[in-house]
C-alpha cells in the first residue's frame, strides 16, 4: 500500500483545465453508468448488464448478455460482478503477496476481466462502450458526441472546465474517469455490511450451521476454498475471497454460447483467444482468475462462461468433478463421459489437482452433502445489506 498525504493533488490533477471534485466525478460517474444513450443501440447502460440489484453483476440467470447496435449480438462471458474489484492488483506474471509466504511467487494475479487483460478500471470502460457486442460505439468520438446531444455539456464543462470539448480525447478520458472513480465508491461497491462482517466486527454471531460452513469452506481437508478465495481478516483486513490469482479448475463447456458452437472454439483465458499477449504460455490455457465469493448468493450463473446456474451446483461441482464427472460433463458418441470437456487434450494436464481436486473416479468426496448444504448457507453470509438486531 502506499499512501499519499491528503494535501497532495489527485493523479489526474493536471489532465483537465479544471480539477474535478471527487464527489463531482462520482455523481457524474454514476449517471454515465446509468445512461442508456451511449449506447449504440440507446437502449443499454453498463447496469444492463452490471445490474445493481444484482450486486453489479449479471440481471439473470443468461450464461451472456446481448449487446450490440441491434441489441442482438452475443457476449461471450458471464458477467462478473463489479463489487469488492477496488484492491485487485494490476496484471502480473510474479505475483508475490505483500507478507507472510517469504517472497514465495504465486504466479500470475490480478488485472480486469476474466483473464486479466485489462490493468485498471479506468482502462477497463473502454472496451464495453466500443466492443461490437457491448455497448457498440463506433469511436471516442462517437461516445462524446452522445454526451453533447445528451446535454450533458453544461455538466462536463462545470466539472472539467469550459475547453472540455476542444480536444474529444480528453472528453472521453473524462467520461472514463469519472466511470472508474464511480465504482470507487465505497458505499456502493464495497460497503463489508455482509452478516460475515458483522460477525468479523463482533456484532453479530453465526448459526451453527453457518459456523460449520466456515470451517468446511477452510478446512484443506474438506472444501479448501480460503485457498483461493481468502476469508480471514490480515493484519486487520477484511478478506476479499479471492487471492487475485489464476487457476484451471475445468469448468464445464457451455453449448449455451453461440461461439461454443463452433466444436474447434475454445476459451482458454490467460492464454487467450480473447487475451493475446500470453499466447505461446501454454501452460497458462485454461486459467482464468478468482472471482470474489462476496455476494455470490445474488448470482444466477456461475463461472466465466456461465456454465452452472445455481450456487448449489456451483458448490456441488467442487465435491463431484473427479469422483463423478459423468454428473458435470458431456459425453462423446459411444457415451463416454468427457471430463474437462472445455480443454482441448494438451492442456488438461494445466487443471488443479490440490484439495478438493485431489479424489479419483468412485472416491468419497472431499465434501459431504451435509458439508454442502454448510457451505451454501455459510456463502450466504457474505450478501451485503445485512441488518444488524
Ligand atoms: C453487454 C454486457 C455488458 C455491458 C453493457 C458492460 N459490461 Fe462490463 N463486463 C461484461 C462482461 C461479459 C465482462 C467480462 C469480460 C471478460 O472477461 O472478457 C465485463 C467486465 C467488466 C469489468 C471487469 C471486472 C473484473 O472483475 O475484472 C469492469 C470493470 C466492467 N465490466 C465495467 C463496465 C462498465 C464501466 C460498463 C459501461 C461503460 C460496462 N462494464 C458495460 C459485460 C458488460
Ligand atoms: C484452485 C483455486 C480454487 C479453489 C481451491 C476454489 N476455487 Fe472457487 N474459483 C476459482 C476460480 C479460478 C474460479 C473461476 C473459474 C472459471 O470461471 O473458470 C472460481 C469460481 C468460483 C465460483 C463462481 C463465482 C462466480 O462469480 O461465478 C464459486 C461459487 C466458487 N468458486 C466457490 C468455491 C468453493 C465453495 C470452493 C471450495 C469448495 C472453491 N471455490 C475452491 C478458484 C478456486
Amino acid at each position: 500500500m502506499s499512501f499519499r498525504a491528503a494535501a497532495d493533488p489527485p493523479f489526474y490533477a493536471a489532465t483537465f483545465e479544471k480539477t474535478p471534485a471527487a464527489a463531482a466525478l462520482t455523481d457524474i460517474g454514476r449517471t454515465l453508468f446509468f445512461d442508456v444513450s451511449l449506447s449504440a443501440s440507446g437502449t443499454q447502460s453498463c447496469a444492463s448488464c452490471h445490474d445493481p440489484r444484482h450486486s453489479f453483476g449479471p440481471p439473470d440467470d443468461a450464461a451472456v448478455q446481448r449487446g450490440g447496435a441491434d441489441s442482438r449480438q452475443p457476449g461471450v462471458r458471464a458477467v462478473p460482478s463489479l463489487m469488492y474489484a477496488q484492491n485487485i492488483p494490476p496484471f502480473t506474471e510474479h505475483y508475490f503477496d505483500d507478507e507472510g509466504d517469504d517472497g514465495i511467487d504465486q504466479g500470475p494475479a490480478g488485472g480486469r476481466t476474466w483473464d486479466g487483460r485489462e490493468q485498471s478500471a479506468h482502462d477497463q470502460a473502454r472496451l464495453p462502450l466500443l466492443s461490437a457486442f457491448e455497448m457498440a460505439n463506433s469511436s471516442p468520438d462517437a461516445v462524446v458526441g452522445k454526451l453533447l446531444r445528451a446535454n450533458r455539456a453544461a455538466q462536463f464543462r462545470r466539472i472539467f472546465g469550459d475547453s472540455i470539448f476542444n480536444d474529444k480525447d480528453l472528453a472521453f478520458r473524462a467520461v472514463l474517469l469519472a466511470l472508474e472513480t464511480y465504482q470507487q465508491s465505497a458505499a456502493e461497491f464495497y460497503p463489508y455490511t455482509s452478516k460475515y462482517d458483522a460477525w468479523l466486527r463482533h456484532e453479530a454471531s453465526l448459526s451453527d450451521v453457518e459456523t460449520r460452513g466456515l470451517s468446511a469452506f477452510n478446512n484443506p481437508a474438506k472444501g479448501n476454498c480460503a485457498r483461493c478465495h481468502p476469508s480471514a481478516l490480515r493484519k486487520g483486513a477484511f478478506p476479499q475471497f479471492t487471492d487475485f490469482g489464476y487457476a484451471a479448475i475445468g469448468v464445464p463447456r457451455n453449448g449455451a454460447i453461440p461461439a461454443n458452437a463452433d466444436a474447434r472454439h475454445y476459451d482458454l483465458g490467460l492464454c487467450g483467444p480473447l487475451r493475446t499477449d500470453l499466447a505461446d504460455r501454454k501452460y497458462y490455457c485454461g486459467l482464468f482468475r478468482a472471482p470474489t465469493l462476496r455476494n455470490v448468493a445474488t448470482r444466477r450463473v456461475f463461472f466465466h462462461n456461465g456454465a452452472l446456474h445455481s450456487l448449489e451446483d456451483a458448490v456441488r461441482f467442487y465435491a463431484e468433478r473427479d469422483t463423478e464427472p459423468q454428473n458435470w460433463y458431456s459425453r462423446d458418441a459411444r457415451g463416454k463421459t468427457i471430463k474437462f470437456d472445455d480443454l482441448p487434450v494438451q492442456y488438461q494436464g494445466n487443471v488443479d489437482v490440490q484439495p478438493p481436486f485431489d479424489r479419483h473416479l468412485g472416491d468419497a468426496p472431499a465434501l459431504s452433502e451435509t458439508d454442502i448444504k454448510d457451505i451454501l448457507a455459510f456463502l450466504q453470509t457474505l450478501t451485503d445489506g445485512y441488518v444488524l438486531r
